[in-house]
């Protein structure tokens, strides 16, 4: 349980946050999503590359807050791994496409980049050993929790570190093209993404 915590944030914010949120929602109505205080950003509801991220981070979040609420292997869990793991990767994919291919190229932000990329791997390696695993079994949520831990650590430091110095780096037209750069391949990574399945961490 998360103690109580004064909302400062503005309508904008919160209209974007709620609105992923409905997203995650709609693959299980039925399953509550408490995601409850997001780390601090000022990119939430921006209308550019940056805002379009964190939209999809919100979303993620409620994915893994609603998985954790789901019992052994059942429908819900089934099609909300299926969805996180389709999510995951199409924005991780399109992600690199859209903004890090460019910083990378800078080197003032060479390093931040690869810092985002390198994340990526790792949080593929964790889908696909949780992919190969018995939902059933009771493992399965401590896996899992380990998943949560390295992607909410990966978007938080995205958006309070990498995408600050990304942003410091490119121009206002830079980062409103690759917003629509970022909505045309994750819409088509998302349509050809797959569930791989590959033990690669020790129990
Ligand atoms: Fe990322
Ligand atoms: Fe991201």
């Amino acid at each position: 349980m998360t103690g109580q915590i004064v909302d400062t944030s503005s309508h904008r914010e919160r209209d974007a946050k709620a609105q992923a949120i409905a997203k995650a929602k709609a693959i299980a109505p039925d399953v509550a999503a408490r995601i409850g205080s997001t780390p601090k950003t000022t990119f939430r509801g921006d209308p550019d590359i940056f805002g379009r991220l964190v939209e999809d981070h919100d979303r993620h979040r409620a994915l893994l807050a609603m998985i954790e609420e789901t019992q052994g292997d059942s429908e819900d869990r089934r099609a909300l791994f299926a969805e996180l793991t389709y999510e995951l990767k199409a924005h991780a994919a399109a992600e690199e496409q859209a903004l890090w291919s460019t910083v990378l190229r800078d080197p003032e932000t060479t390093d931040f980049a690869r810092h985002a990329i390198s994340e990526h791997k790792e949080i593929e390696d964790m889908l696909e050993d949780l992919a190969a695993r018995d939902m059933a079994s009771p493992g399965w949520l401590r896996c899992f929790a380990g998943l949560k831990e390295e992607y909410l650590h990966h978007i938080r430091e995205e958006e309070q570190e990498q995408f600050v110095a990304a942003e410091k780096r490119l121009s206002a037209s830079d980062a409103q093209h690759m917003r629509q750069v970022f909505e045309r391949r994750k819409k088509a990574e998302k349509a050809d993404a797959e569930i791989e399945k590959k033990i690669k961490l020790k129990d």
